[in-house]
């Protein structure tokens, strides 16, 4: 099992470009499925998890080319209708493909999520919206078994809670629907923005994205499209943490300035000067932090429960007391523990954490517990004195395309141990 070890403290330096949005990367896949011809996928990050949506198109059927961050899809001779148990446990997101499975084939059958390390993964929302448009599910053993043999029909859905994949999932079943959907209370994150102009350059008929209520037109088909995946908002967030407990100045290239309005009030109540000039956001840490007030995670246009992680362990070592509020995951505090053993001062109580800055943090050994939780272990390893190994790289990497590479380039000194 592979871990990272980091010898801290150190100061970053230097320019990095921020990858694709791995949370567009994966809906834009299973998009690619209902499309007749070829699609070609600009700026897919090289994650584990998108190799994991590439295998799911290759076991449906799909050709897929991969040069650098292009990937090319062609759907046309898809056969299956399947995700077999062993990705579906690997990826739980996987179930944003029962929607484009149901539309292109009528029938689909996956494994039931479950659990994962977040907490309960329901996908209520998913079925009973699906269900709304005409599919029939049965459940048996685990197993789901999707049929909407008499066609996909538009209709009114409203949802009690805004989800991403929800949402995302309703559009691709509802893009070849017949007849038109209305998706209230729809998730508005840039990633549903990325998946509605994918469909919309496809032939497909999506308007309102971006804002609580989604119109879709169903459309006879949909044909090929070139498109190009937005920047990974979170993976900039994770450098900007880095950059600023570290007492650092760097600058992120290829951002979407509208995408982090969200996150950056954080990071200036911390006391960093933030410019941005056109695709460029440049940060330039005071050294000594500002705790920040209260956190709260929201859905999109609030502060994202993605990013809560890297940015506790940023105001871990503030010049005071800093409070989150986990809104939006159940068990979303598991690197709480491991921030502690590296002498961060936590307390935790149900959806709350209370963290209290140190003057120093000092490297250990800990482990990562999940993607962002793991991103936030790098960033405290960063700062801490020492040598801090983290174990469990491959939760970071499923959403973060060698971040050991990228913080190298940056001047740290940090290195994977096979
Ligand atoms: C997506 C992101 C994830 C991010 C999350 C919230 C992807 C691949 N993942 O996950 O990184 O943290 O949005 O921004 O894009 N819920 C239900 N029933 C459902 C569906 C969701 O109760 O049927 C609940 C969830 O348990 C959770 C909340 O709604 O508490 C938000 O989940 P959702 O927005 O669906 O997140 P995901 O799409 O799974």
């Amino acid at each position: 099992m592979s871990r990272l070890k980091i010898e801290g403290p150190c100061k970053l330096e230097g320019e990095v470009q921020v990858h694709g949005a791995k949370n567009s990367t994966l809906p834009l896949l299973a998009a690619s499925l209902l499309c007749d011809g070829e699609c070609v996928l600009h700026n897919c990050p090289q994650l584990s998890d998108v190799e994991i949506t590439i295998q799911i198109l290759r076991h449906l059927g799909c050709q897929v080319k991969r040069e650098g961050s292009t990937v090319v899809v062609d759907s046309s001779q898809i056969q299956n209708w399947d995700i077999p148990d062993q990705l579906m446990r690997e990826m739980r997101s996987s179930i944003v493909f029962l929607g484009a499975i149901l539309a292109r084939m009528k029938q689909a059958k996956l494994s039931f999520p479950g659990g994962c390390e977040l907490g309960p993964r329901p996908i209520d929302l998913h079925l009973a919206a699906l269900k709304k448009l005409g599919v029939q599910i049965r459940e048996n053993h685990g197993c789901l078994y999707c049929s909407a043999k008499h066609g996909l029909w538009g209709k009114s859905i409203g949802l009690s809670f805004p989800s991403v994949g929800a949402t995302e999932n309703i559009m691709l079943a509802a893009v070849l629907a017949k007849g038109t959907t209305i998706i209230t209370n729809a998730a508005c994150e840039p990633e549903i923005c990325d998946l509605a102009n994918f469909l919309n350059a496809a032939g497909g008929d999506v308007k309102g994205a971006g804002s609580s209520t989604i119109v879709i037109q169903g459309v006879e088909r949909l044909h090929g499209c070139e498109h190009r995946v937005i920047p990974d908002r979170i993976a900039a967030a994770t450098l900007l943490a880095a950059a600023a407990i570290t007492g650092s100045n760097i600058l992120l290239r290829e951002i979407e300035p509208a995408h982090l309005e969200p996150i950056l009030p954080v990071f200036e109540e911390a006391g960093c000067q933030l410019s941005i000039q056109g695709r460029e956001l440049s940060i330039v840490s005071p050294g000594r932090l500002n705790p920040v007030k209260s956190v709260r995670t929201m859905p999109y246009p609030g502060f994202p429960t993605d990013a809560q992680a890297p940015v506790m362990a940023m105001t871990c070592m503030a010049d005071g007391t800093s409070v989150f509020v986990e809104n939006i995951f159940e068990s979303r505090y598991k690197h709480v523990g491991e921030l502690v053993r590296l002498g961060a001062r936590i307390k935790v109580e149900g959806r709350v954490a209370v963290v209290e800055g140190v003057k120093h943090l000092s490297g250990a050994e800990v482990q990562a517990a999940d993607l962002r939780g793991g991103a936030a272990l790098v960033v405290a390893g960063l700062a801490a004195e020492g040598v801090t190994q983290v174990q469990n790289v491959r939760y970071i990497d499923r959403g973060y395309e060698s971040l050991e590479h990228t913080l190298t380039s940056l001047g740290a000194r940090i290195t994977r141990i096979n």
